[in-house]
């Protein structure tokens, strides 16, 4: 009688002695989700403030975790095997978050034995990541895979499907989630952030591995952009010791941890910090294109210096691109420059004078620099001053005190407060030029905010710009709160004409994590950066159906991955990147001028026509700031780039 009760209590409570591994199961979702189970045994192997982490026993399924967090503030040591009831949670900290699977409201928590040992998972042995995507649901998405337009088409956890660990990087992390790992021999691919979390990879396969350490986005083995599945942040450590400072390359001692997804991504939590083995102490060398006598030859520079400047320089071609948090330019003191910066730099010179000399000793003063972000002569102050003249006279004051050369500039004020970026700013794309190479094609008068330029006859068989400089289809409703870019005609002493359209796509802001429920992931305002290049693409279609051999560069920010082919295509059928056609080409996996959340990629291109690619081209991307020692060194997050062209 009593044996028969005990058996219809164990057939009608199918939670009772549930496993961590029944809890986790094969797929992102625990099928016990919002379940009390009771008697789950395990063995705490981390401690956090908010919890700790329980190994139970192990399976043969590599698609199921045996790791679980149990959100308790009860007080238990490393090594103890507990037995504990509670209730199973998918807990989401934000909309867009996987969710972790977790064991809330513990109870009934008895320590049956103590001192228990747990060997971690043995991260690029026992189990490896795998290389290329993070997801099957963005491999469906479209040809660009985690890139395809549009996005935000499915959800992860919106199926139950069985975890791919093998194949796609959210199901091998989510596979291992809330377990102990070791990564062997981690190398820090970037720096540091505000937290003092990094990321890096182990002693596993890679792809997309630059000459520096860092992993490059590249095309992975099938072809698609590939997502970097086999990185992976490392939090705080839960012994509260500090992370050491780490740059792109640093290597390290071996990292334990658990797996925990929080703040979109899949972290490891160390459970102490590691030490620094080695870091690389080469600096950055400048670029070896130089500006010619030859007056065919062209260097052109870019560099994102912080709300401030985006450099296309006229040099031996220099494609500069940074993004500073602080101006790059030495500033007076009473400059009104200055107060636009003070909310985000601090005002030390040190670090404005690295910009500059940045630009001179790093670029070598290219002859035609294409800048962004130029703040009007009031700064941030929201006072309807829009010109820049004083920006930028302060800018090419600042050079010329570093040794470089006596730049003379153009830009076209915008209308107040109409193309986006700080209020009162009114920052617009300018270019600074060498006289002694270039001038302005001339006969054409400079344009205004919402006069479009065009294409037009000289009158002696050439071509030229009706504004020069102008903007191209300002009133365009693809620009509404962004900049118009900045169209010029120039020619050399011999004659020789350049056309040049600096841009400054709408920016990525409002995007999602590349690790988020949303699939592919948010690629924020990417809509309007499409409209943008097909209007760019229109303008210069214009000039090559009036001029098929004319040199033409399109350069600057574009806010958008190369890889994003949808949005590039209209241009690309016109233009070439010069990355793939410079001679000699830039590796894939040193196509980069900038670092974020542990991808090393680009944002900013230059784009040149067949008379161009046709008389051959170089570029260098100069990684002053991404190959910095530590963050303070570093005067901004891009780093420049230097390109040559000949135009004849
Ligand atoms: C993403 O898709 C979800 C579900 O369709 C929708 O609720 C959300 O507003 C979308 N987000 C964006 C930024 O488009
Ligand atoms: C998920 O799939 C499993 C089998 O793989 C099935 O037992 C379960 O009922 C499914 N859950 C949901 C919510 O569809
Ligand atoms: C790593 O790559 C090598 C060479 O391609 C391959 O033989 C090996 O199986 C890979 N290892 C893992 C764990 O994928
Ligand atoms: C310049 O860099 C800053 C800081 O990273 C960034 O906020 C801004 O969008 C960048 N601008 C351009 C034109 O690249
Ligand atoms: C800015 O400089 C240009 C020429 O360099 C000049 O035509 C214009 O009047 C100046 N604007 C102001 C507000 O000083
Ligand atoms: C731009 O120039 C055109 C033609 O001269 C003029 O009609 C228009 O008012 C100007 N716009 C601005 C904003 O100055």
């Amino acid at each position: 009688m009593l044996l028969s009760l005990a058996l219809v209590v164990i057939l009608t409570s199918p939670a009772l002695s549930t496993t961590i591994a029944e809890i986790q199961g094969h797929a992102f979702q625990s099928l016990y989700a919002g379940e009390k189970v009771t008697h789950l045994t395990g063995t705490v192997v981390a401690i956090s403030k908010s919890g700790f982490y329980l190994a139970g026993h192990p399976v043969k399924d590599e698609r199921v975790s045996t790791g679980l967090f149990v959100r308790s503030s009860a007080s238990v040591s490393l090594g103890d095997s507990l037995s504990l009831s509670g209730t199973v949670s998918e807990y989401r900290s934000s909309r867009n978050d996987l969710s972790s699977t977790e064991l809330i409201s513990p109870s009934s928590i008895l320590v049956t034995s103590s001192a228990n040992t747990i060997a971690p998972i043995l991260l690029g042995q026992d189990r490896s990541p795998p290389q290329g995507q993070l997801s099957a649901l963005d491999v469906v998405a479209g040809p660009d895979a985690w890139l395809s337009v549009p996005n935000n088409v499915s959800q992860v956890d919106a199926g139950n499907e069985s975890l791919k660990p093998q194949t796609y990087g959210l199901d091998f992390w989510e596979s291992i989630e809330g377990m102990l790992v070791t990564v062997p021999s981690p190398v820090a691919i970037g720096f540091n952030d505000n937290y003092g979390e990094f990321w890096v990879h182990g002693a596993w396969n890679v792809t997309g591995k630059n000459s520096r350490g860092g992993l490059t986005m590249v095309l992975d083995l099938d072809g698609l952009p590939d997502a970097n599945p086999e990185m992976v942040i490392i939090g705080r450590p839960l012994d509260d010791t500090t992370n050491p400072t780490v740059a792109m390359g640093t290597t390290l001692t071996d990292i334990t941890g658990v797996v925990h997804f929080q703040y979109g991504y899949f972290y490891i939590l160390p459970l102490t910090a590691p030490s620094v083995i080695s870091s690389p102490t080469s600096a950055a060398p400048p670029t070896t294109i130089s500006s010619s006598f030859d007056s065919c030859i062209i260097t052109i520079g870019d560099y994102n210096v912080t709300q401030c400047l985006h450099f296309l320089y006229r040099y031996l071609g220099i494609l500069l691109s940074c993004f500073l948090p602080v101006p790059l330019i030495p500033l007076k003191p009473e400059s009104p420059l200055t107060q636009s910066q003070v909310e985000n730099m601090a005002p030390t010179s040190s670090h404005m004078s690295a910009v500059a000399s940045h630009i001179v000793s790093h670029l070598l003063s290219p002859d035609l620099l294409f800048l962004q972000e130029i703040q009007d002569d009031s700064g941030s102050t929201n006072n309807g001053i829009v010109s820049a003249n004083t920006t930028l006279s302060n800018i090419v004051n600042a050079i010329m005190d570093m040794g470089g050369v006596a730049y003379a500039w153009v830009d076209v004020d915008p209308l107040n407060n109409m193309d986006g970026g700080e209020k009162g700013g009114n920052i617009r794309q300018a270019y600074l030029y060498n006289p002694d190479k270039l001038d302005l094609v001339p006969g054409s008068p400079t344009g205004n905010a919402t006069e479009a330029t065009a294409v037009v006859s000289d009158g002696s068989g050439g071509y030229t710009l009706s504004y020069n400089p102008g903007r191209i289809d300002p009133t365009n409703a693809a620009w509404k709160d962004s900049r118009k870019p900045l169209a010029a005609a120039w020619q050399t002493r011999n004659g020789d004409r350049l056309f040049s359209v600096n841009l400054q796509l709408t920016a990525k802001l409002d995007s999602s994590t590349t690790e988020g429920n949303t699939r592919p992931p948010i690629n924020a305002w990417v809509a309007e950066r499409m409209e943008q290049v097909a209007v760019v693409a229109t303008f210069s279609q214009s000039l090559l159906a009036s001029s098929p051999d004319a040199s033409l560069i399109v350069g600057g920010d574009c806010n958008e991955y190369i890889y994003t082919t949808s949005v590039f295509a209209p241009l690309t059928a016109l233009l070439s990147e010069v990355d793939s056609i410079a001679t000699p080409p830039v590796p894939p996996e040193e196509r980069y001028t900038y670092v974020y959340n542990g991808v090393t990629e680009q944002l900013d291109h230059m784009f040149v026509s067949a008379a161009v690619a046709g008389r051959g081209v170089s570029v260098q991307h100069i990684h002053v700031n991404n190959w910095a020692m530590n963050i303070a060194e570093r005067a901004s997050d891009h780093d420049p780039s230097v390109l040559e062209v000949k135009v004849c």
